[in-house]
């Protein structure tokens, strides 16, 4: 941990008194001090066994080394806010189109862009003016559970706000970033006024005040404290592919739906990356982007956390993804999201959806 704090910050505080300890510890670590181009830095709060094959796969073929800084989402934002224009970060990686939004309204990106990312990144996963690009692919699923609801009964986000529903629907919080973009999803399909009296609609057949994430939510529907919820697919994938039997139970009991099949398809989110504002090293941040995008590292980026590559005829192998099989999703692009998150935050406050 010193080691890599100390070699972040050593085109900075690379005066005398450091200088024995830093050529020290760049041995130690086989990184060349003052080799810009030879380190990526990279502020992750992704934290996925698997996404070490990444990094290791990178280094190898690059010769670049990776420097790895974790943390929650919004503390990782947080903290390169506050490390201001002396940010080591090169590549900030986080999750929800919603939150790259937010960094970008921040000022914590650079536009780049690149012919390898522009031909293997599909126009909708990545900002138009290139800050961030997404890497693997989420969608916000209807999830029931099997002994109160027949397969078929839901097919759609806007049929959780029928009044059939009423007591019966779980959510998490209005404030979570996968509710915010699902609302802004919403706002651009079917209006403002529509998209506010569905907010409405569900906030009235909640079951429960919102609480907890995405998997409590599917804990309550298996264990009958509603009958349905929305939910990311890989915190089912999650439950899914236990090790432990009772949270395979769960699984067991939940029945999913991709919804919108028949209209504008399913809510779709990106997990993604951009290179800092700041960054020390972007030619080295640009490639670990193009990086992210090759097959071999899209299998192991989208893996990682159950979710589906973005590159086109990258196959997967996820038991679970494979039993979903193909689905039409929302063609909308994931930059929309975040434009419209100020105004589905009101609009969740105005229904009282905590
Ligand atoms: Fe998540």
């Amino acid at each position: 941990m010193i080691v890599v704090l100390i070699d972040l910050h050593n085109e900075r505080n690379y005066h005398s008194r450091m200088r024995p300890l830093l050529l020290l510890l760049a041995v130690l670590v086989a990184a060349p001090v003052g080799a810009q181009d030879k380190v990526v830095n990279l502020y992750s709060s992704r934290h996925y066994q698997t996404d070490e094959a990444l990094y290791t796969g990178f280094t190898k073929l690059t010769g670049i080394k990776v420097n790895r800084i974790e943390g929650g989402e919004d503390a990782l934002l947080e903290r390169i806010r506050n490390e201001g224009p002396r940010s080591p970060a090169d590549v900030i990686i986080t999750v929800d189109a919603g939150r790259l939004w937010r960094a970008e309204q921040s000022g914590l990106f650079q536009p780049v862009s690149s012919p390898v990312l522009q031909a293997r990144i599909p126009d909708s996963y990545r900002d138009p003016a290139g800050h961030w690009y997404g890497f693997s692919l989420r969608a916000r699923l209807i999830a029931y559970n099997k002994d109160k609801v027949r397969a078929g009964e839901i097919q759609t986000y806007e049929e959780l706000a029928d009044a059939k529903w009423k007591g019966r629907v779980c959510m998490r919080s209005s404030t979570n970033i996968y509710n915010l973009s699902l609302l802004g999803a919403l706002v651009d399909h079917i209006g403002d006024s529509k998209a506010e009296a569905w907010a409405q609609g569900v906030r009235t057949n909640l079951a429960q005040e919102p609480k907890g994430g995405d998997t409590d939510q599917l804990k309550a529907v298996a264990a009958g404290q509603c009958d349905v919820t929305v939910s990311n697919q890989y915190y089912y994938a999650r439950l899914a592919r236990s090790d432990k039997a009772d949270e395979r139970a769960i699984a067991d009991k939940i029945g999913l739906v991709f919804p919108n099949q028949a209209s504008w398809g399913t809510h779709v989110n990106i997990s993604g990356a951009g290179v800092a504002k700041h960054a020390p090293n972007r030619d080295a941040a640009l490639k670990f982007l193009e990086y992210l995008a090759s097959d071999e590292a899209q299998r192991y980026f989208a893996d990682g956390n159950n979710e589906w590559p973005v590159v086109a005829g990258v196959k997967v192998n996820n038991p679970v993804l494979v039993a979903f099989g193909d689905f039409k999703r929302d063609r909308l692009n994931v930059a929309v999201l975040g434009r419209n998150q100020p105004g589905s935050q009101k609009i969740y406050d105005r229904v009282a959806w905590k």
